[in-house]
């Protein structure tokens, strides 16, 4: 089987996709498939046999070897062109997609809708599971109207912000309270968001995430242990067992999930029979509400008197051998590779 692997991305998560896309490559059993590559810069260009070891080093000449490609929309038969006209190995062919991409224009139901147009098979959620997965505040809204706990929450936009920004504020000091957390409503990996304490930091925060979208979501800040959970499957996706995230800062953020290496991941979570499988029931109504199929993982806060509330869902989690999702199923059994195995069975299903 040829598995074109895709990563980079025009996102706030592009290195991200770096090191995850490295970690699936390494991964792949060598005798099942002919892997193929293509880095997305930051720009958007599409660069055909790019390495992602290579664009791990900020400094390597991203285009070394890699062929400037383009997609040629023929639902029959899809294919990649070089650019400049010379040939691709096997015609820019391949039989499935592996997206490892996070945040807009990679996890957000973009590239997806490009692989339909085209006629690609591919790993992972379609267009409307990527797009609400992606999106927090539509996300929340069909996690609600699906039964699920969700947080106390406000959706504001960037305009209401810069017309009215201490009007914003007071709504938010108003209905919210403090402390609470300031999310663009379409990122990923803590970018862009700030937890506040008070009238300051707030509209600090949403100044500041309001760089990253035009729509802007505020969450009452829950004392919480943060315990997420991996599904995989397609019509009838299973839960993990879960995992927990203790960030050793205040909160996990971009540092913590990538650069400081000190959160501790345990696994599984110390938690009670009930609370687990009321965990998983929940994640995989998560997974029905928004329409996903292959994979996610699921994030919920879970607080010393065990309530459960549902943070959110990633159609295309981080995916680095150290990893919550792979962690997960390796812990119930499933290692690495034969989850890659699995996710690409699925991705042609
Ligand atoms: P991302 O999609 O970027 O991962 P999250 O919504 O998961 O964004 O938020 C990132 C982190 O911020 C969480 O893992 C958690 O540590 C903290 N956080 C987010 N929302 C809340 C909240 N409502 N209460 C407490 N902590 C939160
Ligand atoms: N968005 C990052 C990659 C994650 O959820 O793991
Ligand atoms: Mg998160």
């Amino acid at each position: 089987t040829k598995v074109l692997v895709i990563f980079g991305g025009q996102s706030g998560e592009h290195e991200v996709s770096v090191i995850s896309a490295a970690s699936v490559i390494k991964a792949l059993h060598a005798d099942r498939y002919e892997i193929q590559t293509i880095g997305i810069t930051k720009d958007g260009s599409w660069y055909w046999g790019a390495r992602p070891e290579a664009w791990k080093e900020a400094k390597a000449d991203i285009t070394n070897g890699a062929k400037q490609v383009a997609v040629v929309l023929n639902p029959q038969k899809p294919y990649f062109q070089a650019i400049d006209g010379s040939e691709l190995p096997d015609q820019g062919r391949c039989d499935i997609i592996f997206p490892v991409m996070h945040g807009p224009k990679g996890e957000d139901g973009t590239i997806q809708g490009l692989f339909e147009m085209a006629g690609f098979p591919y790993v992972g959620s379609g267009v409307l599971g990527s797009s609400l997965g992606m999106d927090k505040d539509r996300m929340k809204a069909v996690f609600k109207e699906a039964g699920l706990p969700i947080v106390p929450h406000l959706t504001l936009l960037r305009s209401e912000i810069n017309a009215a920004p201490k009007a914003a504020v007071k709504r938010i000091s108003d209905s919210i309270g403090f402390p609470c957390f300031i999310k663009p409503a379409n990122l990923g990996s803590s970018v862009g968001i700030s937890k506040a304490e008070d009238d300051k930091q707030l509209l600090e925060a949403l100044i500041y995430a309001a760089k990253f979208d035009r729509k802007i979501v505020i969450e009452k800040g829950v004392k919480a242990r943060e315990v997420e959970l991996s599904v995989l499957g397609n019509e009838s996706a299973k839960a993990s067992i879960p995992g927990e995230i203790k960030p050793t800062k205040d909160f996990y953020d971009y540092e913590a999930k990538y650069l400081d290496n000190s959160s501790e991941l345990i696994i599984p979570a110390i938690l009670s029979q009930k609370l687990i499988e009321q965990l998983q029931s929940y994640a995989v109504t998560a997974f029905e509400a928004v329409g996903a199929s292959g994979l996610s993982r699921v994030d919920f806060f879970v607080t010393e008197d065990k309530q459960i509330f549902i943070n959110e869902i990633n159609t295309m989690p981080g995916f680095t051998q150290i990893s919550m999702y792979p962690k997960l199923w390796e812990a119930s059994g499933l290692s690495y590779s034969l989850l890659l195995d699995e996710l690409i069975r699925l991705g042609f299903e």
